[in-house]
């Protein structure tokens, strides 16, 4: 089905429930942008949402999905679009939405269409322009929209001016919601906008209340913040307003610079932004963005003086390992997504380390089963982590990670080392021996696996079993000896 069908149909819809609907929201904004036109659509209508919704499901005769949410009287309706795209239609009845200081849920009542856009979260988005304006022209221009939008907040020139600003008093605002926080900053980065003074100031002054906002809904925005092209913009915005310090104060830790008899070491949180951007630049993988502005976190628990030497943070590659886990654990993290940052942040010096002790195809393997599907994405890191000024350094850095990407590549073409383990399984070797599970078929599985990375042996069948039978009769005496010994 497609949108000016969708449109006639709403419209219809609002003519025989009486109900008046408006597109509001990202729609409305991104349209005026003259951005490409986006698949979730927002309507509030006057009355009850889920009633609207019903009517237009039934008009449909249910060619969608609906979905209620009767405790909001607001509703969802998923429309086949294309073969491999739906619609997303979210129906709300106008209403004000407020949060006690206390709760996260909302006190929810039926108000005005000035009302609704008076208690959303910043002006560009607390625009409504009604359907029949798009039932009536497939397209219409934009001297049409500009005539019929529902704009009581200036969210038209507020977009000309490239501002994000709240429709109500901030301190309103943001007590409302307090997540529209982060979003003023996500805002900023996605569309490369203005926060107004007074709306900034906010942030900060109501940054406390952050706290109630669910780990959820805090993941999913620091998620979109991190999907946009610079994020540095959004985690700068964070820094400063302090909210970073209650949200992430791992990171805001970063911040500074010491000086030891005129020494100093880089000041690791402007560091790390970059970072963030960097692997912006190279992907639009979010996690691994979130890989960069974590990589560091380590750095001010372990940092040192150390005479003759300098500043060194050893071991941060563990502590921040560890670090990632108790933040996975407050921001609700996927396992996936924990278990994909401690090891991105554990590994990220290795390919330096590799680099510096030279690149062996022993040291190769090794740092691809380590990594296994992760180790594009570790040696894209490492080159995002290369900030230095100087522009010879910069040049010889990537040289090394061109290289070490060729040997990677041949390692992986030749040894076939994705998902590897001994070609040489535990069930056999317990038979061949006659063993019963225990630590020592682990300890034969292993030593086979060490040759096959060493390159004492290739990694197929043969060779393997054949190395097997060499080592094993040592391995069952010792088994025996321990025995005998307990
Ligand atoms: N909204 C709000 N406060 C929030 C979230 C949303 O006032 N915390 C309102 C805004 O008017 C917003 C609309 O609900 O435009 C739709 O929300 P959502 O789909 O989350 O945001 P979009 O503006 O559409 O943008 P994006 O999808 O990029 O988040």
């Amino acid at each position: 089905m497609d949108l000016a069908k969708v449109f006639k149909q709403l419209k219809k819809t609002s003519e025989e429930t009486g109900q008046a609907s408006y597109l509001v929201g990202g729609y409305v904004r991104d349209l005026l942008l003259g951005k490409e036109l986006r698949k979730d659509l927002d309507l509030v209508v006057e009355g009850s949402g889920l009633a609207f919704a019903k009517a237009f499901d039934k008009q449909l005769k249910e060619a969608g999905r609906l979905i209620e949410f009767p405790d909001f009287d607001t509703a969802r309706y998923l429309l086949p679009f294309s073969e491999t795209e739906q619609l997303e239609l979210e129906f709300a009845g106008a209403r004000s939405e407020a949060y006690r200081s206390t709760s996260r849920k909302p006190k929810v009542e039926p108000a005005t269409l000035e009302k609704d856009l008076a208690r959303r979260d910043f002006t560009i988005n607390a625009m409504a322009v009604p359907v029949a304006v798009f039932a009536k022209a497939k397209s219409p221009s934009k001297a049409t929209i500009v005539k019929n939008i529902v704009d009581p907040f200036g969210g038209q020139a507020d977009l000309k001016e490239k501002i994000i600003r709240t429709p109500l008093d901030p301190n309103v605002t943001f007590s409302d919601d307090p997540l529209r926080m982060l979003r003023a900053v996500r805002f900023a980065a996605q569309l490369g906008f203005t926060i107004d003074k007074k709306t900034l100031e906010a942030i900060y002054t109501n940054r406390e209340r952050i706290k109630i906002v669910s780990a959820e809904r805090l993941q999913e925005e620091l998620l979109k913040l991190l999907a946009t092209k610079e994020s540095s913009i959004g985690l700068i915005l964070m820094f400063q307003t302090h909210l970073m310090d209650i949200i992430l104060p791992e990171v805001s830790n970063l911040d500074g610079v010491e000086d030891v008899y005129g020494h100093q070491h880089k000041n690791n949180l402007v560091h790390s932004f970059k970072v963030v951007d960097n692997v912006g630049e190279r992907t639009d993988k979010t996690w691994l963005r979130l890989a960069g502005l974590l990589h560091d976190i380590g750095k001010p628990g372990t940092k040192k003086f150390v005479p003759k030497i300098g500043w060194t943070f050893h071991g941060h590659e563990h502590l921040g390992k560890k670090m990632v886990y108790a933040i996975a654990k407050r921001f609700k993290f996927s396992k996936d997504l924990t278990e994909y940052l401690a090891k991105l942040v554990r590994w990220h010096l290795q390919p330096i380390s590799l680099m510096d002790e030279g690149i062996t195809d022993s040291a190769v393997r090794r740092l691809i089963v380590t990594m296994g599907d992760k180790i594009n994405d570790l040696l894209i890191l490492g080159r995002s982590d290369i900030t230095t000024g100087n522009p010879f350094k910069k040049e010889r850095r990537l040289k090394n990670y061109d290289k070490l990407e060729k040997r990677v590549a041949e390692v992986l073409e030749r040894d076939k080392l994705r998902a590897f383990q001994s070609p040489v399984r535990g069930e056999e070797i317990m038979k061949v021996c006659g063993l019963k599970p225990g630590p020592t078929v682990g300890k034969i599985k292993e030593a086979i696996e060490e040759a096959i990375l060493d390159g004492k042996i290739p990694n197929d069948y043969e060779p393997a079993f054949k190395y097997f039978q060499k080592i094993k009769d040592g391995y069952l005496k010792d088994a025996a000896e321990w025995e005998k010994v307990c």
